[in-house]
């Protein structure tokens, strides 16, 4: 169905083509997430139909950062979007290229004289869809509060999107549940990465936004949070430094759907936890 609405500022006209399906992937581990991803594709396709794929690809580049080359590799797997969180800057050669995308971002709320932007603003089913990024300061650094952050930015943007979807990449559950009800009503979604383990909160808030604490990592199970589980106990036991390498095994696809209606506002949330062998 084809028809003119309001955007959710109520001020802007735009075509509309039917609801927006949004997936969420969280933290891609390394080439296991990557490659697990691009297997689990045709899948998630089938069951969910998304018309937007946003991915968190701050661990895709060897467990840490995230580098041009990983980043294409995880839009070639047919993801359109990529947050990113505390470790975009591992890879200095990655730099010049956050410059120069607009498909790759960084959280909002850091300097904004580092590299790299805080939102973009995509096409999906006829909806402009605007995707912000934004990083926690508990247990985790960033300029500026994002709570302050996400507020100019919906004022700065209203007229130039129909929706906003929002990854907050913070470390602890009540900072993000708190970011789902400050957003309450002005976001359609609003999704948890960091910590690579999924929490069991998903539900769309009374206001109409979709929210959960965080959606987890696209990586190996089979370790601590995406690293080798023998080299993460020695570094618990011995309380000395040790270099981690991704872990490989059982790999599974993490993350949530979000139908988008056409008031800019969620009408469901479904969590995607997929073992990439059932894929
Ligand atoms: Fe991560
Ligand atoms: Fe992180």
């Amino acid at each position: 169905m084809i028809g003119s609405v309001r955007s959710r500022a109520g001020k802007v006209p735009a075509l509309y083509a039917g609801p927006v399906v949004v997936l969420f992937i969280g933290d891609i581990c390394g080439r296991p997430g990557r490659d697990g991803l691009a297997l689990a594709m045709p899948g998630l396709r089938e069951r969910h139909a998304p018309d937007l794929v946003i991915a968190n690809g701050e661990n895709s580049a060897g467990g840490l950062g995230i580098t041009e080359k990983t980043a294409r590799k995880i839009f070639d797997a047919g993801v359109d979007v990529i947050t990113t969180g505390n470790h975009v800057y591992r890879h200095r050669d990655a730099y010049e290229y956050l410059d120069r995308t607009d498909r790759v971002i960084r959280p909002a709320n850091y300097r904004t004289s580092n590299p790299g932007r805080g939102h973009t603003i995509v096409e999906a089913a006829g909806r402009r869809v605007c995707v912000i990024n934004l990083s926690g300061t508990v247990f985790l650094d960033a300029a500026r509060s994002p709570f302050d952050e996400v507020d100019s930015l919906l004022d700065r943007l209203r007229d130039e999107a129909d929706a906003f979807v929002v990854d907050f990449h913070a470390e602890v559950t009540s900072e993000k549940v708190a970011m789902g009800w400050h957003l309450d009503g002005r976001a359609a979604a609003v999704w948890g990465t960091h910590t690579h383990v999924p929490t069991a909160d998903a539900r769309v808030l009374p206001g109409g936004t979709a929210h959960i604490s965080d959606v987890g990592m696209t990586g190996a199970r089979h370790g601590v949070i995406g690293a080798k589980k023998e080299q993460v106990l020695q570094a618990f036991r011995t309380q000395m430094p040790i270099r981690y390498e991704t872990a490989t095994e059982d790999v599974w696809v993490m993350g949530a759907a979000v139908d988008v209606g056409d008031d800019g506002l969620a009408r469901s949330i479904e969590q995607v936890l997929l073992p990439v062998a059932d894929a």
